[in-house]
């Protein structure tokens, strides 16, 4: 006899694999080593919202509830029986409701704070997240048009490698399942500057850690564009991860930054960097100048010291009397006027405080609808070539700017004969190729990359779904089964595999892919009604290179 159950038992089953959540380690507790020599710098530090950037749920879990109008989801983000949850119900579909329970937080609430959970492995950010700018829980953005509730949000490596410390790769093939811990230690930890400590700490001192103040300008100033530069678009360079960055490296060998000629530079993401390049300040001092010419990285100054903390650093320069006597005397903030707040203190990664630092202060342009310029430029980064070229222009396409396909294409295709060695190339030209109907170069691409990574996921859900438009069902069953087995969260290759399934005669195979993806997204209506329909297999239709894999 069956009983009605108030939560979707999929839900429910998840939330006992989830119970003990690996801790990170603060950086108070991570760096502790440090606070017998260094104890000021250590204590300083702690205070500033790069040692408090991430780290356990519960240390920084701000309880509120949000109705998201649109979808009709109400989310609470609670305290429950001690632990952290975020739970989930909708008003139009009383079936999709569910808690999870939350590991982790990712923002030290200056501007933000959103959590992150994991569902059996998988790690996921919560589609509701906390502003300071209006003290409560918004939808993330991009999904407040959404008619539903999204699909779980995947956690990349690359999304937490500037947010928390030590940060472990993605199981091979896949985008976010993470056997072991996903990171070490809550917070921007000292070693994340400093490097390796470990022979300094074991020497009391005498052996060599790496100091930005003394490394040459490019590895210098790396330590922080690591973090703190974006472009609109960046690509990791041929055979290199960002995951791989070292203090005392420089980040052009890891990773190139592209830019839209003619976007404005105040309303792109984390933009400080680009901006102060911009600036007379250091255009006229060049190397001289960094960012630690203003800002010390082991402090942030409180409000009320703020203005004579910055005005110190100016006068630093511009020792002239004029400076420090008569220029302005009524106002002893530099940064008020020659540093304005650009109003877009809600988004994060958008830089709120000019660092161009004009002479008059310029009207302020805070629209976020800027045209799409279709022009890709490099910016820091010295040695980009034309594959990096070609890919930042495949990943512009891939996030939606369809007007660069054809660049892509063409910039992909004169690289061809050049990527043999090269997987993340290899797998923008097979799907690049399939959307081309070049079926055979896209396999021919596709199976190059499968030999240099045979988990590959770009290359298996797509091959797969070539395998299937040739009526080679047995074997695109197994090809997009074995990149499912590690994707059970990847909503596009479960109805993928579900349809062939189904166009091979098996039902029940096909509904139990849809059940496995369910889990990950319980409040997406074309996954449960395509689940309903699946008793009698009728014209599923294949979607070719619908799925795209682990892009960074
Ligand atoms: C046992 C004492 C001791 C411990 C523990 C220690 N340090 Fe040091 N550290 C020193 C001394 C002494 C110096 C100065 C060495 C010099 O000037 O040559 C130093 C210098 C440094 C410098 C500057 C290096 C340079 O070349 O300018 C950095 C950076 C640094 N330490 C970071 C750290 C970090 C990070 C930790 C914790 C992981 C740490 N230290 C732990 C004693 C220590
Ligand atoms: C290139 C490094 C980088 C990446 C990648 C990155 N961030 Fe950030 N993020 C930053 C920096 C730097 C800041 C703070 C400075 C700023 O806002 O300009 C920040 C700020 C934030 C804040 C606001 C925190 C606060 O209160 O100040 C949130 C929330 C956030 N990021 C979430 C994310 C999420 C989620 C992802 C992945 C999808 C992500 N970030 C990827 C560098 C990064
Ligand atoms: C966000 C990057 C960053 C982090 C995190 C960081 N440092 Fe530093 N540290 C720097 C930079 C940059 C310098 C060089 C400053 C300068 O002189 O321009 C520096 C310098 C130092 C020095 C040399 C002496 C001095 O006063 O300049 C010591 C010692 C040091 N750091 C210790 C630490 C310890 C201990 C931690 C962790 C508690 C830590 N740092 C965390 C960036 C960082
Ligand atoms: C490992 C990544 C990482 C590195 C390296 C890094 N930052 Fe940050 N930084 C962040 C993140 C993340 C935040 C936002 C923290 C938050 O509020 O949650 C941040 C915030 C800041 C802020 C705003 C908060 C404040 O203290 O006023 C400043 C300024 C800053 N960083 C300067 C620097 C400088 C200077 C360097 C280089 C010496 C540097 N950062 C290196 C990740 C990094
Ligand atoms: C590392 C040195 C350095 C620092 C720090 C510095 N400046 Fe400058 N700044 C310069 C130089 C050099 C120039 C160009 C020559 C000049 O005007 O003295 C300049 C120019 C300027 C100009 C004229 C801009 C123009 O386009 O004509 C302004 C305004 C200015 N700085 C303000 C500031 C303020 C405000 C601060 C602190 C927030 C500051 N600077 C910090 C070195 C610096
Ligand atoms: C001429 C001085 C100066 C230099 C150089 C400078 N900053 Fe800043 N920065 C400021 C001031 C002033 C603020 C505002 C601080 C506040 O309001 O508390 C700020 C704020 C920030 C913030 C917080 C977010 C925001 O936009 O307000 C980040 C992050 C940051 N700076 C990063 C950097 C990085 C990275 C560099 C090097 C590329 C850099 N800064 C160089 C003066 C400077
Ligand atoms: C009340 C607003 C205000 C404050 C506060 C202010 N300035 Fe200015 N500053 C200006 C304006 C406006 C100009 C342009 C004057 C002109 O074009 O004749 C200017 C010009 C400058 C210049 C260029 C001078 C030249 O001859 O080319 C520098 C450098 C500068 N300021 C630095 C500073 C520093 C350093 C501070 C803090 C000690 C400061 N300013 C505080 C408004 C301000």
């Amino acid at each position: 006899m069956r009983r009605r159950i108030p939560l979707p038992l999929i839900v429910t089953l998840l939330i006992a694999c989830t119970a003990h959540a690996f801790q990170p380690t603060p950086v108070r507790v991570a760096d502790a080593q440090c606070q017998k020599c260094h104890k000021e710098i250590f204590e300083r530090y702690l205070a500033t919202p790069m040692a408090r950037a991430s780290g356990a749920a519960e240390e920084n879990l701000v309880p509120g509830t949000f109705l998201h109008a649109t979808s009709g989801v109400e989310y609470s983000i609670s305290n429950t029986r001690g632990l952290p949850y975020l739970s989930f119900r909708s008003g139009k579909h009383p079936d999709i409701a569910g808690e999870y329970r939350l590991s982790y937080f990712l923002g030290s609430g200056h501007l933000g704070t959103t959590y992150l959970y994991g569902l059996n492995h998988y790690l996921f950010e919560s589609p509701v997240a906390w502003y300071a700018s209006v003290h409560g829980y918004d939808m993330k953005p991009g999904l407040a048009e959404m008619p539903q509730m999204p699909p779980s949000l995947p956690m990349q490596s690359g999304c937490l490698r500037c947010h928390m410390s030590s940060v472990a790769r993605s199981d091979p093939g896949t985008i976010n399942r993470y056997s072991g811990s996903p990171f070490l230690h809550g917070g921007i930890t000292c070693e994340a500057c400093h490097g390796d400590s470990q022979r300094h700490v074991s020497s009391g001192g005498k052996a060599p850690i790496v100091n930005p103040a003394h490394l040459e300008p490019g590895r210098r100033d790396s330590v922080c564009i690591s973090c703190h530069l974006e472009g609109d678009v960046s690509v990791e360079r041929s055979g290199r991860a960002a995951l791989d960055y070292r203090p005392g490296d420089s980040i052009s060998d890891y990773l190139a930054f592209y830019v839209y000629s003619g976007n404005n530079l105040t309303a792109r993401g984390v933009s400080e960097v680009e901006q102060l390049a911009e600036s007379t300040c250091k255009r006229t001092s060049g190397d001289k100048m960094s960012c630690t010419s203003c800002h010390d990285p082991h402090f942030t100054p409180a409000p009320d010291q703020r203005a004579a903390f910055f005005r110190a650093k100016c006068l630093n320069c511009h020792s002239q009397q004029q400076f420090a006597q008569s220029h302005h005397p009524e106002n002893p903030d530099c940064t008020s006027c020659h540093m304005r707040h650009t109003g877009a203190e809600n988004i994060p990664h958008v830089a709120w405080t000019d660092h161009r630092i004009l002479r008059s202060p310029a009207p302020l342009d805070t629209s976020t609808e800027h045209p799409q310029s279709a022009e890709l430029s490099p910016v820091f980064s010295p040695g980009a070539n034309q594959r990096d070229l070609a890919m930042a222009y495949y990943k512009a396409f891939l996030e939606g700017n369809s007007s660069v396909g054809p660049k892509a294409w063409n910039l992909l295709q004169a690289q061809r004969s050049t990527i043999g060695n090269d997987a993340d190339a290899l797998d923008a030209f097979g799907l690049m190729s399939a959307q081309h109907g070049d079926n055979r170069d896209a396999e021919e691409a596709f199976q190059q990359a499968l030999k240099l990574d045979p988990h590959d996921l770009t290359a298996l859900s797509n091959l797969g779904a070539l395998e299937a438009k040739q009526g080679k069902l047995k074997s695109s069953v197994a090809t997009l089964q074995s990149a499912f087995e590690a994707n059970k969260d990847v909503i596009g290759l479960a109805m993928n595999l579900a349809r062939v399934q189904c166009m091979d005669g098996d039902a029940e195979g096909a509904r139990s892919t849809l059940d496995a993806a369910l889990i990950y997204a319980p409040g997406v209506e074309e996954l449960r009604r395509m689940r309903n329909q699946m008793s009698d297999c009728k014209n599923p239709g294949i979607n070719a290179g619908a799925t795209r894999g682990a892009t960074p």
